[in-house]
């Protein structure tokens, strides 16, 4: 068998997997059976958004919740780990009553499931059969903390700890952190990227924007009081990258970062097969705000959305506004080159996003960058990553205190936070958690997601007894990696 039919074998086994772990999961739900098994559930959701592309009267946007889905039953998701002894049953119906991050999926789910299966899929999922996505969970379960005792100064919790933060000048509650995630508006989180800086501004926590924001950079820095940091995704013409920069100057932005682990197309199967068979409606059902994401593409195809996506281009998106949009400029690769103009063009605070090896850590402080940010991506780029909690000690290692080092991708408890912290992060991202906030409850919801995971590292703290993020050291943690999991994963 040559190569590529080894390929094709293999990824119509895993697609084969994936799709048996799905319908598992559907027929062992409550829910679907409460509507008559997997059958009639996906006949009727089928049958819904077909029913809709041929002209049907009623939009499925205008259904009441209620009549969509039984607030009473759960329908669980096979690509995200519950945490221990968790049952999903009793649904928040206010913030306040969370007791963890957790707490926010579900009513984020019930909100959107339903009606947009597809999108929830898109949101959940990782790529190919989701292994990275697992493994970064799995990682933490592998780093253990090293608790002291009758530690002087650390007098108990809240007194004696401060989980404060300050980094390039600016000081935060906690060294925690909005992800990037875009599109954060939609027709179910209306106030998208505002609710998010207002909720930074509450909890006093630095807000990192998606270059495919929904709403400016301009009014998300007003609504957060202070500059946003600004992720960027490389537009292919380096003209227009200089003009967007520019504008992040004039606007007072001081930290950017740069994205590169979005080189190659995603494959996010699940996503894709659940819009394939069951949520035909598309990406544009739900986000009215669009933007050209062939301008913001390194090569041409890459994050090719389809042609109602390109349909919709005209529309630049926020970042995109003023570029020369001709398809006939130079087009630049986005490599070490690309970084270097970027070095001399930003004069400010400057990360690159998607670190994986040492190897290119090392490239990040030989280009002069100076903060390295890991990151696969919250499991959404390649597949068979090790978690990015594994990957830790090796770029930390290389990079030996020269620059910071921010980390995201499966970070849900304050406990996962300080094991970072430990092995040598200087912040941490949350993307999901943040998310399902917005989704569920919009700002209180993301503000009380930064209220917990700001708690639960406090506690931590408290516990292990390191006073202040500077008594946070490797003594603190030991690692395992070939220790067994719980029997809970
Ligand atoms: C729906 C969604 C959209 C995302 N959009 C972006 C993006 O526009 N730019 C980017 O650099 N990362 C993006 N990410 C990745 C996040 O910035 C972050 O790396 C990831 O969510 C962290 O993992 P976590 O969700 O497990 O916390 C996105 C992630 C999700 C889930």
């Amino acid at each position: 068998m040559s190569e590529q039919e080894q390929y094709v074998v293999e990824a119509e086994l895993n697609r084969s997997r994936t799709r048996r772990k799905f319908l598992q999961y559907l027929a062992a739900s409550p829910a679907i059976a409460s509507l008559g098994g997997v059958a009639a559930f996906m006949g009727e959701v089928v049958g819904r958004s077909q029913g809709q592309a041929a002209g049907g009267s009623q939009s499925r946007h205008d259904l009441p919740l209620s009549q969509v889905l039984p607030t009473s039953v759960h329908y669980p998701l096979p690509w995200e780990f519950p945490d221990v002894g968790r049952t999903y049953t009793n649904v928040i119906t206010d913030p306040a009553q969370a007791l963890d991050v957790f707490d926010f999926e579900e009513p984020m789910y019930l909100k959107l499931s339903r009606s947009f299966p597809g999108h929830w899929a898109f949101f959940q999922s990782g790529c190919f059969s989701e292994g990275t996505l697992h493994a970064d969970r799995a990682g933490f379960q592998h780093v253990f903390l090293r608790p002291r005792r009758l530690m002087s100064g650390v007098s108990g919790v809240p007194g004696g700890v401060s989980t404060k933060f300050t980094i390039f000048g600016d000081t935060y509650d906690a060294p925690i952190f909005t992800c990037p995630t875009s599109d954060e508006r939609s027709i179910w989180m209306p106030d998208g990227e505002l609710s998010v800086s207002r909720a930074c501004k509450t909890r006093n926590t630095m807000q990192m924007l998606s270059w495919g924001c929904s709403e400016s950079p301009e009014d998300c820095s007003a609504a957060l009081g202070r500059p946003v940091v600004m992720q960027i995704y490389a537009p292919a013409v380096y003209s227009n990258t200089q003009i967007a920069l520019k504008r992040l100057e004039v606007m007072g932005v001081k930290t950017i970062a740069l994205t590169v682990d979005a080189a190659a197309p995603r494959n996010p199967e699940t996503g894709n097969w659940v819009d394939q068979n069951i949520d035909t409606s598309g990406c544009l059902q739900c986000h009215t705000a669009r933007r050209d994401h062939r301008e913001m593409a390194g090569y041409p195809g890459i994050r090719d959305l389809g042609a109602e996506w390109q349909a919709a281009a005209p529309n630049p998106g926020f970042m995109g506004k003023g570029f020369n949009t001709s398809r006939d400029l130079p087009r630049s690769p986005l490599d070490w080159n690309y970084v270097d103009r970027m070095r001399q063009d930003w004069k400010g605070e400057f990360g690159i996003k998607g670190i994986l090896t040492r190897e290119d850590a090392a490239l990040c402080i030989q280009h002069g960058i100076d903060f390295v940010y890991v990151s696969n991506h919250g499991g959404r780029e390649p597949e068979t990553d090790m978690s990015t909690i594994q990957v830790l000690p090796e770029i930390v290692d290389e990079v030996k205190g020269r620059v910071p080092i921010f980390i995201d991708s499966g970070f849900r408890r304050g406990t996962d936070v300080f094991k970072a912290l430990a092995l040598g992060a200087t912040a941490v991202g949350v993307g999901h958690p943040m998310l399902w906030g917005l989704g569920a409850f919009g700002e209180p919801g993301v503000a009380k997601v930064l209220e917990i995971l700001q708690y639960e590292l406090m506690v931590t703290m408290g516990n292990v007894q390191t006073a202040t993020l500077a008594d946070i050291n490797k003594n603190d943690v030991e690692v395992d990696w070939n220790s067994p999991l719980p029997i809970t994963y």
